[in-house]
């Protein structure tokens, strides 16, 4: 079975076209980065018409890479929420529209499932059941796994998601947006020590987050160290961005071990943007190592958003005959534990 896999939830499109047999078949996409960088932040309405004008060519050029034809497709797999509704609209439109077209099966999937699902593309993946730490702009969650559809909710944040926390700590620092990766890039050249924030909610017990704490604490510390005109030192910031993505991923590890050794479980996946930073993964094989268990995550390109999660995961419904009927699917908010069993 061949689908054809749509993502256009917020800032980036990404199209591509997977086979159950063979895998991956070729994958694209455009990122919207420059087109809102001038305003530090998605402005909605100008990502969903960028969707409108990058899909479709996109779309033609996944299915050339990957030396096939349009009625090589034998399902489209689209991202139904949660995300912008707008942007969502337009893929949700294109891939019900395609299907109809084809007389071929459709199915809106749930981004953070595709997130999920992403380690599968990868040459070992995990068995279930595992532990998920979904660390996204918009999402930081620990779940249980126990196979597709199978979602228990363990913890989550109560504030901002870790990507957004990253964003905004890198926006104090005048990084450009989005800043997570820019920041994680500045604090390898931080100095260790030289601050320590705090780690929030680890002494609290359970498995929700926090992070505002924790950008206010940035906040402040930037301030401290800024001059008159609001100009902060390149080793400063640095320091800084080191002991904000120190402060993170010691807390995330934190967590996720616990959430492990509350289950019972030895398998941990983590996925969503964030999971694509480096310090997070060096820091979680240390700990894991430590209570024999390990961790699984997608190259660096399926971490952030991407087509291929999306095919990966309609796929495995489809596969298991789910299908959409002809209504256009958009839920800007979708709780992941509502979705069906495979
Ligand atoms: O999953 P994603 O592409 O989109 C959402 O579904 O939200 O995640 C984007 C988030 C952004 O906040 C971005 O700054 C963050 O992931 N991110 C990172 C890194 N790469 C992306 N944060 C820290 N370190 C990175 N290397
Ligand atoms: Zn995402």
């Amino acid at each position: 079975m061949r689908i054809l896999g749509i993502e256009t939830s917020c800032d980036e499109t990404g199209i591509a076209f997977y086979d159950d047999q063979q895998g991956l078949l070729a994958d694209a996409l455009y990122s919207q980065v420059e087109l809102h960088s001038e305003y530090g932040g998605v402005v909605p309405e100008l990502a969903s018409r960028d969707h409108i004008r990058k899909a479709l060519p996109l779309i033609e050029q996944v299915l050339q890479d990957a030396g096939c034809q349009r009625q090589d497709i034998d399902g489209v797999a689209y991202t139904a929420g949660p995300g912008l509704v707008g942007a969502l609209m337009v893929g949700s439109m294109i891939g019900r529209s395609l299907a109809y077209a084809l007389s071929v099966p459709a199915i809106g999937v749930h981004h953070m499932e595709g997130h999920l699902l992403a380690p599968m593309l990868e040459e070992n993946p995990p068995a279930f059941p595992f532990i998920a730490l979904l660390v996204s702009g918009g999402h930081t969650q620990l779940v249980r796994v126990d196979g597709i559809g199978q979602y228990r909710m363990l913890g989550e944040s109560l504030d901002d998601a870790a990507g957004e926390a990253f964003d905004k700590a890198a926006k104090m620092m005048g990084l450009p947006y989005p800043g997570g990766p820019h920041l994680a890039k500045l604090a390898e050249e931080g100095e260790e020590g030289r601050f320590t924030f705090p780690r929030p909610m680890v002494k609290h017990p359970g498995l929700d987050f926090s992070f505002s704490g924790l950008k206010t604490f940035t906040l402040n510390t930037v301030h401290q160290h800024s001059d008159e005109q609001g100009k902060i030192d390149q080793q400063t910031k640095a320091d800084i961005a080191h002991a904000f993505q120190q402060a993170v991923v010691e807390t995330l590890v934190i967590k996720c071990r616990r959430a492990l050794q509350q289950e019972s479980l030895s398998r941990l996946v983590i996925a969503g943007g964030v999971s694509a930073n480096k310090q997070l993964r060096v820091s979680l094989e240390k700990a894991l190592k430590k209570i024999d268990a390990s961790v699984f995550y997608a190259r660096p390109q399926f971490c952030t958003d991407n087509g291929a999660m999306i095919a990966y995961a309609g796929c495995q419904r489809l596969l298991a005959g789910q299908v959409d009927d002809l209504s256009v699917k958009a839920y800007p908010r979708w709780p992941m534990e509502n979705l069906a069993a495979v």
